[in-house]
């Protein structure tokens, strides 16, 4: 039995999201491939073609894809979804120095913001454009799978995944389904005086799919 929340790593989870939407043979895209970590020898069985691409490694823009429209039969995205990396030029990266291990597994901050846009403004910009583009090159019944966690930003709440369901549903895309990770461990944080916000230690995997394709039976 598949459920919604689990503890620990991602692969996991993609393969429950392959297993019950994907039908085996489909080839499809991972547009923020980074380390790979998202994919495990049972979910590269699953599928066909995996073509993995990321800005870090390849070039490949996650809003311009090198696809013909309506050619993939599954979309990954997990772009940057912390405030911290859209930073304005002149000011510190602070913890996600580029040296960081942080750093290193989730991409370089990107200085000088995104589009004009910096902090979380940024981070749900390139969410939505990603979107678009996986709109674009899904074919009907494509599955399209976003990782994202939530964030407090600048003292605010910011329901990430929240944004990026209802900017799914706007470009057309059927909800399919919502699964929370929780971390292992329990974030650590600076000794702080108040406590303003619960400290997050989830994130969660978005399954969306593009109409048009033939349902899968039960
Ligand atoms: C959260 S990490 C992805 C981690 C990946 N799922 C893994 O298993 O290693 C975010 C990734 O997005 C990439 N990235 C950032 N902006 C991008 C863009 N505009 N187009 C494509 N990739 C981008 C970064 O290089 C980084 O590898």
């Amino acid at each position: 039995m598949i459920y919604t929340a689990r503890k620990g790593a991602n692969a996991p989870f993609i393969l429950d999201i392959l297993r019950l939407y994907v039908p085996p043979g489909t080839s499809g895209c991972d547009v923020t491939f980074g380390k790979g970590t998202f994919w495990c020898p049972d979910s590269l069985a699953h599928i066909g073609e995996l073509r993995a691409t990321d800005l870090a490694s390849d070039g490949t823009d996650l809003t311009m894809l090198p696809y013909a429209d309506n050619s993939q039969g599954f979309h990954v995205l997990d772009p940057p979804y912390i405030c911290g990396f859209f930073r304005p030029h002149h000011e510190k990266t602070g913890g996600l120095a580029s040296h960081s291990d942080f750093a290193s597994r989730y991409g370089k901050a990107r200085r000088g913001g995104y589009k004009g846009l910096f902090y979380h403004a940024a981070v749900e910009a390139l969410y939505l454009d990603g979107l678009a583009e996986a709109w674009r090159v899904l074919g009907p019944g494509g599955v399209q799978i976003t990782k994202c966690m939530d964030e407090v930003s600048n003292h605010r709440q910011h329901l990430t995944h929240v944004a990026i369901v209802n900017a799914a549903a706007a470009l057309g895309f059927e909800t399919l389904d919502l699964f929370v990770v929780i971390r292992n461990d329990m974030p650590h944080t600076r000794r702080i005086k108040r406590q303003e916000h619960a400290r997050k230690n989830h994130s969660y995997f978005l399954v969306f799919r593009k109409p048009g394709g033939k349902r899968r039976s039960a």
